[in-house]
Parts: structure tokens; C-alpha cells; sequence
């Protein structure tokens, strides 16, 4: 049996990649990361359901999808990494694993970029390997997929 898809979500700003401060967040625009992440899935064996949206509310409607519908999450939550306990409450509550990805490394940036509401409660937190981020993400996921099947 396949496994459930694996929700991919990018937070807000994220749609901006490629135009957006390209010396912190590189020249790949969303687009190419989600195409990169589907073909990287390919190889795996696993499948990804895509999402982007600025709207807090938006981003714990999809990640509640994940409660019966993906077999992980990987999640960059932008500026609500640093802001939103409502989107952690929702990632506490999956009982599938959460990667918290940042293409950039935010410890090595603004103090305020350090605290991130999110990492207690992810499985996994990646930080600073630009867009590979989200390949790691997705080895990592395959590896636990695998081995709860
Ligand atoms: C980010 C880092 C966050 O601090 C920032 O607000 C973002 C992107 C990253 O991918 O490096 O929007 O999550």
C-alpha cells in the first residue's frame, strides 16, 4: 500500500522566494522548491501535497488535514515560527512526525529569529541549508514512513 502523502507547507512570504531578499533566501522561487520537493518524494517512494498561504488560520486548517490524511508534515512557518503558539497547538497535536524546515539559518540572524514556538514541538528541525532543507526533510520522513509501515 502506498503511504499517505507527505503535506509540505510554506507560511507567509514564502510565495515571494526568488524575489525576496535573494542573498538570505536564494533565487529558487516557491514553484522550484515544490517541484524539487515532489521529484526528491519521487525517488523516495513518497508523494507530496503542497500548500502555501500568508493566513495564520489557513496554514492550522491545512496542518489539521494532516490528522488523518499525510503521513508527515513538513512545515516552514516564515515569521510565524516566531510569533504563533495557535499554529504549534496545532503541529502538538498530529500524531504523524513534523519537520520544521528554515532555508535560512535563523540563529545566525536577528536575535527575535532564535525563538521559534515550533521546534518543541517538531520531530525534526533543519535550519540554513537553503532549499536541501526540504530534501533532508523528506529522507528523514521516507526512512520513519518505512519503518512504521
Ligand atoms: C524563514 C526564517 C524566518 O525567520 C522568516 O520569517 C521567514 C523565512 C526561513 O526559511 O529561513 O519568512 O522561515
Amino acid at each position: 500500500m502506498n503511504p499517505r502523502p507527505v503535506l509540505l507547507v510554506n507560511g507567509p512570504n514564502l510565495d515571494l522566494l526568488g524575489r525576496r531578499e535573494p542573498e538570505i533566501y536564494g533565487r529558487d522561487t516557491l514553484a522550484d522548491l515544490e517541484e524539487r520537493a515532489r521529484r526528491t518524494a519521487a525517488d523516495l517512494g513518497l508523494e507530496v501535497d503542497a500548500r502555501q498561504s500568508n493566513h495564520e488560520g489557513v496554514l492550522i486548517d491545512a496542518v489539521h488535514e494532516a490528522m488523518t490524511d499525510h503521513a508527515g508534515v513538513i512545515i516552514n512557518p516564515g515569521g510565524y515560527t516566531h510569533t504563533s503558539v495557535a499554529l504549534r497547538d496545532a503541529l502538538a497535536a498530529l500524531p504523524v512526525p513534523v519537520v520544521e524546515v528554515h532555508l535560512s539559518n535563523v540563529h545566525a540572524r536577528e536575535a527575535f529569529r532564535s525563538h521559534s514556538y515550533v521546534s518543541p514541538v517538531a520531530t525534526v528541525v533543519i535550519a540554513g541549508a537553503g532549499p536541501t532543507g526540504y530534501d533532508l526533510a523528506l529522507r528523514f520522513l521516507a526512512e520513519r514512513i518505512v519503518r512504521q509501515a
